[in-house]
């Protein structure tokens, strides 16, 4: 397709999990997609790598110029042992580039239409069983503290009118990148215990819907402002543990003590704190904008990630599907 008169999407921090679905999704929708990157050439067409450092103003900056839409992904990933230079890491990625493309924006003549940019769930702290909508109160923590001055950075910055929209994103389930394929490994070696005493709640979302809501988000202009990005169905860990295993047919194993959870992290370069807190995410505002979930359950959801599409249940009608003579 020629995308040289196609509306443009920014991509930044574009080369990850959700990044690398969206470099396709908003190509197959039609947009010429710019990914700003630490790595160009590790993007392949149809979409386009360019470099940027967020501390530098070079050539980038041109690609916002005109754009149907900037989409913010760029971060250092969660998924480390927090030392105090991770933890610094972990804040700084994501306020920087939030500032540098502000300033990207505010020297364009055009502006883009829309930003989208991507936040967590883990701005309401760890949660216990309170339901959180976008107006639940905002948390406690690290992780908190980081969403908090992340959400901050992006609603704060002076900018042209820009349809700004916050999207807090729950635990994204999809088979090439985040926590989903480490937890499916675990039950399939009889190793799918619950982490800690397992009353933790996961807000979870299929990676598929996932990608639906950042092309609406694009494509909507009634989509604004912030919204939480996760099924109405959070389940605990416990919950979620006990269906991997019934999808690998698994018997049930005792859950890990926190302790060991944290040895278990430590060893693995992670933090315990990613399996051990949680919050029972409700998608209020996106529930009111009219969105269906086309994996509303986790069953389903689990199902067609790690067993594949099922076969149709019902038989089709033969007869039916028969010429008229
Ligand atoms: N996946 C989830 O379940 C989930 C849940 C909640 C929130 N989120 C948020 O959604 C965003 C995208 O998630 P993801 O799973 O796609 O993350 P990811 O796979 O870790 O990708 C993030 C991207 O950020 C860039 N990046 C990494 N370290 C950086 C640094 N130190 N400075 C600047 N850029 C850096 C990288 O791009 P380059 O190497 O190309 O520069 C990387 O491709 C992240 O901000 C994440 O926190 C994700």
């Amino acid at each position: 397709m020629d995308t040289t008169s196609a509306p443009k999407v920014i991509l930044a921090g574009g080369t990850g999990f959700l990044g690398r679905r969206l470099q396709r999704v908003y190509a197959a929708a039609g947009y010429d997609v710019v990914v700003l990157t630490r790595q160009p050439e590790k993007v392949a067409a149809p979409a386009r790598g360019v470099a940027w450092d967020p501390a530098r103003f070079t050539e980038w900056t041109k690609e916002l110029e005109g754009a149907a839409a900037v989409v913010n992904l760029a971060g250092k990933n969660v998924d480390c042992r927090y030392t105090k230079a991770s933890r610094t890491e972990i804040l700084k990625s994501r306020i920087n580039s939030v500032r540098a493309l502000a300033e990207a924006v505010r020297r364009c003549a055009v502006p883009p239409a829309v930003w989208v940019q991507a936040g967590s769930l883990a701005v309401y702290g760890d949660a216990g069983p309170l339901w959180c909508d976008e107006t639940a109160p905002i948390g406690e923590g690290f992780a908190s503290e980081v969403c908090q001055k992340w959400e901050a950075a992006f609603f704060k910055a002076p900018m042209p009118p820009v349809r700004r929209v916050m999207l807090r994103i729950g635990f994204v389930l999809g088979n090439e990148g985040g926590a989903l394929p480490v937890l499916a490994r675990l039950a399939k070696w009889f190793a799918g215990a619950a982490a800690g005493n397992g009353r933790q709640w996961v807000s979870w979302i299929h990676a598929h819907d996932m990608d639906r809501i950042f092309l609406r988000c694009v494509q909507d202009p009634a989509m604004t402002g912030t919204f939480n990005a996760c099924t109405a169905g959070a389940v605990t860990n416990a919950e979620l543990m006990a269906e991997l295993r019934t999808i690998y047919r698994r018997p049930s194993v005792p859950g890990l003590p926190a302790w060991m959870v944290k040895a278990a992290a430590w060893l693995m370069g992670s933090d315990a704190s990613l399996a051990l807190t949680g919050r029972r995410g409700l998608p209020g505002r996106l529930m009111e904008a009219g969105f269906r979930f086309d994996y509303p359950a986790l069953g389903p959801a689990l199902d067609e990630l790690l067993l594949g599409p099922r076969l149709p249940v019902t038989v089709p009608d033969r007869m039916a599907a028969l010429p008229a003579r």
